[in-house]
């Protein structure tokens, strides 16, 4: 059964990025004192760099000691490339927390095989969280992007990574006709891993995701077309944060 989903729409984009710094830190630290950990898959793109920033000028607000990184996904370029995600998310934020070395878990985007490089990721997030049996790893939070396609991490529509079922992480190749720039092979959380998690949290800013909102958040629609629709949490809550931009015509 899925869990509640909220849906909150906040004017100005700086009351969006503390009511996610809010969010994140209230998870982290509700997380360490319910199970000693705090586990995160941090999303890519631009839109969360606002949050990371935040995060970083205020390291206390998060029990950066307790917490283990990850990516909902990566694109399959070096780590120091423009488009790498796990680059942006280190300027902005962990180079400026004391999260340990060891709890940073990029995706080793420097396998040149992508279906390697996405079993090895899913053998470090089994081993990291070590879920009990064959279960599935349960993140406490996970943070995803939206694109205008409705793609969210690198799910996108009408995509045969959508069907997995069996897999935590799975490659989507260049070739993938409905990826949206950049258009490089990725490795991406599929939706049994981040319909394990606790928490997951929407963020999404501008008028050009608009259209792509008020497809994923209506009742009816294709899950398909709209892949952000299929992301319901088994057992966890769902929150969309939006700018009035991005929310168009649900404000
Ligand atoms: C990626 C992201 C992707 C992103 C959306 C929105 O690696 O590209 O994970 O899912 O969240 O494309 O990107 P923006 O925040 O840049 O609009």
């Amino acid at each position: 059964m899925s869990g509640d989903r909220t849906v909150e729409v906040h004017p100005d984009p700086d009351d969006l990025v503390e009511a996610a710094f809010a969010r994140f830190s209230d998870v982290a630290r509700r997380s360490v004192e319910a199970r000693g950990r705090f586990a995160v898959a941090l999303a890519g793109g631009s839109t969360p760099r606002p949050l990371y920033e935040r995060l970083a000028a205020r390291p206390e607000a998060t029990p950066w000691e307790s917490t283990e990184v990850f990516w909902g996904d990566e694109r399959c370029v070096p780590p120091d490339h423009d488009d790498s995600n796990v680059r942006m998310a280190r300027e902005a934020l962990l180079d400026r927390v004391p999260v340990p070395d060891d709890r940073v878990h990029p995706v080793p985007t420097e396998e040149p095989d992508p279906e390697v490089a996405a079993a090895l990721y899913e053998r470090t997030l089994r081993r990291v969280l070590a879920p009990p049996g064959d279960a599935a790893p349960r993140l406490d939070l996970v943070l995803l992007g939206l694109g205008p396609d409705g793609h969210t991490a690198s799910l996108f529509p009408h995509a045969s990574t959508l069907e997995i079922d069996d897999r935590l992480v799975a490659a989507v190749r260049a070739s993938e006709p409905t990826m949206r720039p950049p258009v490089v092979d990725r490795i991406t959380l599929t939706l049994p891993a981040l319909d394990a998690a606790r928490f997951v949290v929407f963020l999404v800013a501008g008028a050009e995701k608009a259209g792509a909102v008020t497809a994923v958040l209506a009742d009816d629609g294709n899950d398909d077309t709209w892949p952000a629709r299929r992301v319901r949490p088994d057992d966890g809550e769902t929150l969309w944060l939006l700018d009035e931009a991005a929310a168009g015509e649900i404000a």
